[in-house]
This record gives C-alpha cells, structure tokens and sequence, in this order.
C-alpha cells in the first residue's frame, strides 16, 4: 500500500503542528504535510520552532518553498536531523509575494530549475524528497507541458509527484481564487500516473467526499485533502478504515475530545496560548445541533482565559445545552396545532 494513499494538504496558517496532531487523533494512517516553510525562514529564523513536531505526528512532511539549490539542501538536511520523514518542495503556490521570490508556481516553466533544487536535496538526504505542483502555468493547458515538467524532474530522482490537478493562474488571481477559478482536472493527474507508471502521483483538488477520494485511487497512488479536513474534520475519522482497512482510533466526536485535552493541558503548561490548538477544532461538530455554541464557547477569549484546558469540556456542555433547547423547541413545535 502506497505511503501516500491518504495525505493532508499543506496549508499556511492552518497545517501548523498543533492542526497536525489533531488530525493524528482522527486518522492514524494519514501522512500530514506541513505549511510550506521558506529557505530563508529556516535558515535565518526561528528554526527550532519552525522545525518542532511531536513524536506522535508521523509521518509527517515538510514542505519548503525556495528555488536556490545550495539553500534548499540545507533546509533538506535540517528537516531530516529534525526527523521528518520526506522533504517536499512547493511547485504549485500562486501567491505575489512567493511568484517575487521566484519560486512556488512559476517554477513549473524551469523544470530544469527543479530538477537541480531536487537533485540538490537528494544528495543532502536520505528521506525522499517530493514535489506539489499544478498542472499548469497562466493559460497554458497542454498536457505535454505538465508531463514534461514531471519528465524532466523525475531525472533528478523525485519518485512522487502530489499533483494539485487545476491551473496555477498567476495573472491576476488571488491565492483563493486559485483554488477555485481555474478548472479542475482530475484525469490529467490519472494520464499522467499512466505515462510514468514507474512513479507515484498523489491526485489533489476539490475532493470533499471520500466516495470521491476512493474511486480516484484507482488510478492515482493517492489522494490529498486540503480545506474539506480543515473545515470538517470529523471527515478524518473513517480514514483509518476505509483507506488502510484498522479500526478508527475515534468512534465518537468525544473521543476525539478526550484525546486532545491532555495535550491542550500539555500545551498550555509549555506556555502555548489555548487558541491556537482549539481554533483547529472549532469544525468538530459542524452541521450537528449545538455546532454554533460549541464554536462559540472555543473562539471566547474570556473563557479560553478563564477554563484553560477545560474548555473543551465548558464548549462540550454549551453544545449540548443548546441541542437540548434546540430538541425541545422542536418538539414544541411539532406539538402545536
Ligand atoms: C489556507 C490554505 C493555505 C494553503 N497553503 C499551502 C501551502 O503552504 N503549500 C501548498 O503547497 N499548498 C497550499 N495550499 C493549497 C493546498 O495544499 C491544496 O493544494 C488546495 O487547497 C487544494 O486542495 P483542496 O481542494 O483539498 O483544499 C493552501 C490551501 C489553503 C486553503
């Protein structure tokens, strides 16, 4: 079975590694990608922040963005002493500020390019160094451009390709308009898995359900989930049975509560403000009544202050206060004439 059969996204301000470990309740299987970190922020920033994970997230991925071959291997060796399991470069991000630093989606027209960056990184490290990218640059929708590009950058030994199956357009769009407006092509992504059957591609874009996701695998090595995991995260819990055939590690949304409230403790113990790992679970219920409370309670901060890692279980009681309002109204209103 592929390593990569089901993969979260890298998404900035959001894969951060408390978003991670939440995810690894729900879904031991899962491998979770990082947000995309630059060279220069590892390099010159606050490294050991960026780089901490725990022990409990693998495996678990970086991903880097940079276009400078020598910086690229450092930050590879950086992230492998760190102890992630895979180095994976962004080809595929179409924002003004990462099209300024030349790397991200533009560097899908100097595949040459990449294949140095990977090339670069391999000789630096032993885990396996992947890339993201689209399926094409602007307006150019040729299918020969995008196999090419995965031609010339599996010369340089990258062996999996996660495939983001819409256009980059880098003429205009915002970064959201990006994941939305150009069209998405699936079967570009299964084309390609059928030229290079010697590789592993990991088919990304709009996919919300796992029907969908599952009968994608039967062409692709695997899929990768993006904003359905973070705005619907109970969405993780079938992932362990459906995609690896174990039980699920969460059989309720409680469990998931009680899984995370000693590290929430944990956490905040270390110095950690309660927002920043609850924020990533304010979806746990969405679409259940009480949903809105239970955001509610958790994005209050007067009683994030006030309960610390009781909170969950204060938002837990408001939730239910609220469907039991919502249940007798109901039926109030079913009772009357
Ligand atoms: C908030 C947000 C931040 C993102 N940041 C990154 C990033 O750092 N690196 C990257 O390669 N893609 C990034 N993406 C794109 C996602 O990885 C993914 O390719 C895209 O959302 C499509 O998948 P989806 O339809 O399942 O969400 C981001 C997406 C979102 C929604």
């Amino acid at each position: 079975m592929s390593a990569h059969r089901f993969c979260i996204a890298p998404m900035l301000d959001v894969s951060d590694r408390h978003f991670r470990y939440f995810a690894r309740q729900l879904a031991r299987g899962a491998r979770l990608y990082s947000e995309m970190i630059t060279t220069g922020a590892l390099l010159h920033g606050p490294r050991e922040r960026l780089l901490a994970f725990e022990p409990a997230e693998h495996p678990v991925v970086l991903q880097l963005g940079g276009s400078e071959p020598d910086d690229l291997a450092r930050a590879a060796r950086l992230a492998e002493a760190a102890g992630y399991d895979e180095v994976n470069l962004n080809c595929g991000c179409p924002s003004p500020r990462v099209q300024r630093g030349a790397f991200g989606a533009c560097l899908m027209r100097e595949p040459a390019l990449v294949a140095d960056c990977v090339r670069a990184m391999r000789d630096a490290v032993a885990v396996p160094v992947t890339v993201k990218h689209r399926i094409g640059v602007d307006r150019i929708e040729s299918y020969e451009f995008v196999r090419d590009f995965v031609g010339t950058v599996s010369q340089a030994g990258c062996r999996v390709f996660v495939v983001h199956a819409r256009n980059a357009w880098l003429d205009g769009l915002s970064p959201k308009e990006n994941r939305t407006v150009p069209p998405l092509r699936h079967g570009v992504v299964a084309r390609l898995a059928a030229d290079f059957p010697t590789l592993s591609f990991v088919v990304n874009g709009g996919l919300r359900t796992h029907e969908e996701s599952l009968a994608q695998l039967g062409q692709v090595d695997g899929v990768m989930i993006g904003r359905e995991a973070c705005e619907n995260p109970w969405m993780l819990a079938a992932v362990d049975p459906l995609y690896f055939g174990r039980p699920a590690p969460c059989l309720a949304r409680d469990d998931a509560i009680d899984a995370m409230r000693p590290y929430l403790r944990r956490q905040i113990d270390a110095g950690e403000a309660p927002r920043a790992i609850v924020r990533h679970m304010l979806g746990l219920f969405n679409g259940l009544p009480g949903a809105r409370a239970w955001r509610r309670t958790l994005s209050d901060p007067q009683a994030l202050q006030r309960h610390g890692a009781g909170v969950l279980d204060v938002a837990r009681a408001a939730l239910s206060r609220a469907a039991t309002r919502r249940d007798e109204r109901d039926e109030r209103t079913a009772r009357s004439p």
